[in-house]
């Protein structure tokens, strides 16, 4: 057993979130900071990348500064610093990885490079200590949706993604169409929750028999033209629709991605053999959706064992990032000062 425990300050800035967290052995979240940018975008209806940027520059140095005093530590106490440095959108991106470079050089520490997917779906593994192999992940985020075969925290294998749309993007534009506050995801849930998911029959789109890959480009089209009609050139019947019949779309639509997602979990967890399965990712926060997957699992013969990300760490945080990065710090594997922020990933 070591002695003394390793804290790691983890930092992400990918999106539209500046987090800063320390963690101690993976586990144990000491400080967890979280600077969300949501009012600057709302205006707008989705991130914009240069607006994201700047709040970044503005907010990472009080984040990080009072992730170390929430934590009660100074640089002594800290082992590594972690940072995502991909995917996602290169000008944010760069000022945590400006930032983390600084910090390790100034501090003598040493850097970590974190995916920030596989930061998410580390936040399912939090409370967990024997994981059951073989295990599925599925992440849900604004930008992607992807299955894994996952082995150890270093290593997962990419089994399939989506083709076009991520789950979480179907989400925010289709609360768009709708006319529904920003940001979409958590709005169609809410509306959804007074809503029939029978009252509309919106395509599956489960692309050919084996393919664990996603497509929800066509659910979304089929939302646009239920709601405007086929040619596009009707009134938009949204602004006439009953509060009824909005809940209705609503939760038809969230119905209609759910099944998509359970069935292609389901799929993919039944050809790697699968124990147990993961869940992260921004749209891991929709309660019917860990229910239905908690269903599915349940199902299974022999049952399967769902672990899910603690709400408060579905959507972009820094406690993932300082998580995953202990795996990496346990295995040596360093980024040094030449580290780039990568858009993709
Ligand atoms: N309760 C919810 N139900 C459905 N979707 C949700 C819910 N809460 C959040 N989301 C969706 O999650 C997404 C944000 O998640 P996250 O922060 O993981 O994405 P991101 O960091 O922008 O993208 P990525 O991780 O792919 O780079 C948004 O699309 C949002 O609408
Ligand atoms: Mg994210």
């Amino acid at each position: 057993m070591q002695d003394k425990s390793i804290n790691i300050l983890g930092i992400e800035t990918s999106c539209d979130e500046t987090a800063a967290s320390v963690v101690a052995d993976g586990q144990i979240v000491k400080s967890s900071v979280i600077a969300s940018q949501t009012k600057l975008h709302e205006k707008y209806g989705g991130v914009v990348p240069e607006i994201a940027s700047r709040a970044h520059i503005e907010k990472i140095h009080p984040v990080i500064a009072e992730a170390m005093e929430q934590a009660k530590m100074g640089k002594d106490d800290i082992d590594a610093i972690a940072v995502a440095n991909q995917p996602g959108l290169t000008i944010a991106l760069v000022v945590g990885v400006t930032a983390a470079k600084t910090l390790s050089f100034a501090w003598d520490k040493p850097l970590i490079a974190i995916n920030h997917l596989h930061a998410h779906l580390q936040s399912a593994m939090l409370s967990e200590d024997k994981l059951q192999l073989p295990a599925v992940a599925l992440i849900v985020s604004g930008g992607h949706t992807c299955l894994y075969d996952y082995h150890s925290p270093l290593e997962p294998k990419l089994l399939g993604h989506t083709i076009d749309d991520a789950a979480g993007e179907a989400f925010d534009k289709v609360a768009t169409i709708l006319k529904l506050p920003y940001p979409g995801g958590p709005s169609i849930e809410k509306t959804a929750e007074k809503g029939n998911p029978d009252a509309i029959k919106f395509p599956r789109s489960m692309l050919s028999r084996d393919s664990l890959d996603f497509s929800f480009s066509g659910i979304k089209t089929a939302v646009l033209y239920y709601c405007h009609g086929q040619d596009m050139k009707g009134q938009n019947k949204v602004d006439s629709m009953s509060a009824q019949q909005i809940a209705d779309i609503a939760a038809s639509f969230q119905a209609a991605v759910i099944d998509v997602l359970v069935k292609k979990t389901k799929r993919a967890a039944e050809k790697i053999g699968a124990k147990t399965v993961l869940l992260g990712g921004g749209v891991a926060a929709n309660n019917k959706l860990r229910t239905a997957l908690q269903k599915m699992c349940h199902n299974t013969v022999p049952p399967t064992k769902l672990l899910v990300a603690p709400k408060q760490y579905c959507t972009d945080n820094a406690v993932m990032v300082a998580s995953l990065a202990y795996y990496k710090f346990k295995a040596g594997i360093f980024a040094d000062l030449t580290l780039e922020p990568k858009a993709s990933g």
